[in-house]
């Protein structure tokens, strides 16, 4: 089992990028130095010194401002090709680590929040890497060097320097303590904020066609101001600590200009020394500033490490790499529960479906048909007892024998933004052209493609969102005839079409359906009657099996269901008679 054990940032990129934090400090250090040659230069000048005495300072100047420049410049390049290689990379790895893992651990964390990782994230990563972690180098750098510096100029000053930074320190270190939990939440609820807005945003279409949009809208906007107001609160937490780092950064300034003054008056020093040391306080005193800023950008990128790490720590599935079989279509569950989160769905349930036969679950909505659908083709796996395929549990079956084994059409059909053949064509990516057609003129779209503008070309939009759903459902049916797997699961597989289109596919079905296992999931009793076997799903559990007739006679809930279906389909309208 992995731990969290398993490193975000490779050793090799952490010394890439402490390697870039250096060479961003020469560049600051050779900015820094020439202050000390032009104070030189002007006290040269001030001594009225001839030129040639003040010319090497200028040299000196000039260099180290190249200097400056060329690391600046290195340093901006290493630091981002880093990050950005760093980025492709945790990007690739998630999503390497995603597909290892089970359908069953993906299905399980919603989607929009594994987007969030790897997108905003990722990100933190990026901003860490190119800017905080080489910022808090210079920053940590600068100062040493100055007090070095200083130490080797005039030793009070480098003391009253180095004075602050264990003050610093351990003040931080204090308030740091009651401030890391509020950090925990603050970025919870930063999170939240923005899964919540990225809802609001896809569901807007909803939103307003359900005319729900001004109550939507208004709660969004409640939470967005309770947020503001809780963010302002926490934020007034960190002002007086902010206060109390600027107020020791400034007395160690005020102390430089006293003591300096002293001395300078008492001729101990130089003026020369003097603004120097003022100077150097000012970038000490910034520095110190920004060190304590990167604190901050530094625990905002460990929490996105935490996010990271907490998908990339999942388990991927494992099984013995033995060949499977990918014939036949025997489905047994035995004593199979699952819960949600914490809601449990299926409890208990037996049942069996042969080779070639065809099997109908029916329930009322929520009844748990989906999830039998899903335990079947290796979504999910079951919290207690098995579900076998061919005698092998599917815990035991390499997701790509599940695949081979099973088809899968699902309630709302997803297509891929590309052409409508090639989202056939992932039935089978080895199908020829012929068979394509052939896989869509029998799922009865072929037709209507080629009235399309660029016929099987045609590109279907985001999700298939260019195509009605009853095209979208014909397309996937397509998809599952070419891909002629033995066992196939029907989730109201036709629900979106007109009847006539329903009859002329179920029939479709029913030759493709041929010498296959189908399980088929519907509300349309009338189109299962047929069925060798009829299974009742009522909250979770199985309540009767049989075939139509059997069950009409001893299953008062499957009657039930059929007088509802009756009572539906022979409703009529009765025109309002005239006064
Ligand atoms: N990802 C999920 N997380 C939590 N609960 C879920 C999830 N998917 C389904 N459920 C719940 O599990 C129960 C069974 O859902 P399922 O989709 O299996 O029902 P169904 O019989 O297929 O219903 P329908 O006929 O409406 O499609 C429902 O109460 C549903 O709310
Ligand atoms: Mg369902």
């Amino acid at each position: 089992m992995m731990t969290n054990k398993v490193a975000l940032l490779s050793a090799r990129d952490m010394r890439r990028s402490i390697l870039a934090g250096f060479i961003n400090a020469a560049s600051v250090v050779c900015g820094i130095i020439p202050f000390f040659y032009i104070v030189t230069m002007l006290d040269l000048l001030a001594q009225k010194q001839p030129l040639a005495a003040i010319l090497p300072q200028c040299g000196i100047i000039a260099l180290l401002l190249v200097a400056k420049a060329v690391f600046y410049g290195l340093g901006l390049a290493v630091t981002h090709r880093l990050a950005f290689s760093t980025l492709a990379d945790i990007r690739g790895r998630l999503i390497d680590h995603m597909e290892r893992l089970s359908l069953a651990g993906m299905e399980k964390r919603k989607s929009g929040e594994l987007a969030h990782i790897v997108n905003h994230e990722v990100e933190q990563v990026e901003l860490f890497l190119a800017h905080a972690l080489p910022e808090l180098l210079i920053a940590s750098i600068i100062p040493v060097a100055i007090i070095g510096f200083m130490y080797t100029v005039f030793q009070p000053f480098a003391f009253i320097y180095a004075v602050q930074i264990p003050l610093l320190v351990l003040y931080t270190m204090w308030y740091m303590k009651d401030y890391a939990p509020k950090f925990d939440e603050y970025y919870q609820r930063t999170s939240r904020m923005s899964s919540d807005l990225m809802e609001y945003i896809a569901g807007i279409r909803v939103i307003k066609v359900c005319n729900t949009g001004k109550g939507k809208t208004r709660q969004l906007l409640e939470q967005m101001r309770d947020y503001i107001v809780w963010v302002k609160r926490v934020t007034r937490l960190i002002i007086l600590p902010r206060f109390v780092q600027s107020f020791i950064i400034a007395c160690g300034m005020f102390l430089i200009a006293v003591v300096g003054t002293e001395y300078l008056l008492d001729n101990v020093i130089q003026f020369k020394t003097f603004v120097i040391g003022i100077i150097f306080a000012g970038f000490f005193g910034e520095s110190l500033s920004k060190l304590l800023v990167y604190t901050f950008r530094v625990m905002k990128f460990n929490a996105s490490r935490k996010a990271i790490l907490s998908v990339l720590t999942i388990p991927p599935r494992t099984w013995q790499e033995t060949e499977v079989p990918v014939t036949g279509g025997d489905i047994q569950f035995s004593a199979v529960s699952f819960t949600y989160e914490d809601k449990s769905v299926l409890e208990n349930i037996s049942f069996t479906v042969r080779k070639n036969t065809m099997a109908a679950l029916v329930g009322i909505s929520g009844s748990g048909k989906t999830t039998i659908g899903k335990l079947i083709n290796g979504f999910l796996l079951p919290d207690a007892g098995t579900v076998t395929i061919n005698g092998i549990a599917t815990t035991a079956l390499p997701e790509a024998a599940i695949a081979r084994l099973v088809s899968y059409v699902q309630q709302d059909a997803f297509l891929f933004n590309t052409s409508v053949y090639e989202n056939i064509l992932i039935g089978n990516p080895d199908a020829t052209e012929k068979e394509v057609y052939k896989a869509a003129r029998q799922a009865q779209i072929h037709n209507f493609i080629q009235s399309l503008p660029d016929g099987y070309n045609t590109q279907v939009g985001e999700g298939g969102s260019r195509l009605s759903g009853g095209e979208r459902q014909r397309i996937a049916l397509a998809r599952m005839i070419l891909k002629d797997a033995p066992i196939i699961i029907l989730d109201e597989a036709t629900s979106s079409l007109d009847s006539q289109n329903e009859q002329a596919v179920e029939e479709a079905i029913a030759a493709a359906g041929a010498g296959k296992t189908r399980i088929v999931i519907t509300h349309r009793l009338d189109t299962v009657s047929h069925a060798d076997k009829i299974i009742v799903v009522d909250k979770g559990c199985i309540i009767d099996q049989g075939l139509h007739g059997e069950l009409l006679t001893r299953c008062r809930h499957y009657n039930q269901m059929v007088a509802a279906r009756y009572a539906a389909d022979h409703w009529t309208v009765r025109e309002k008679q005239p006064c």
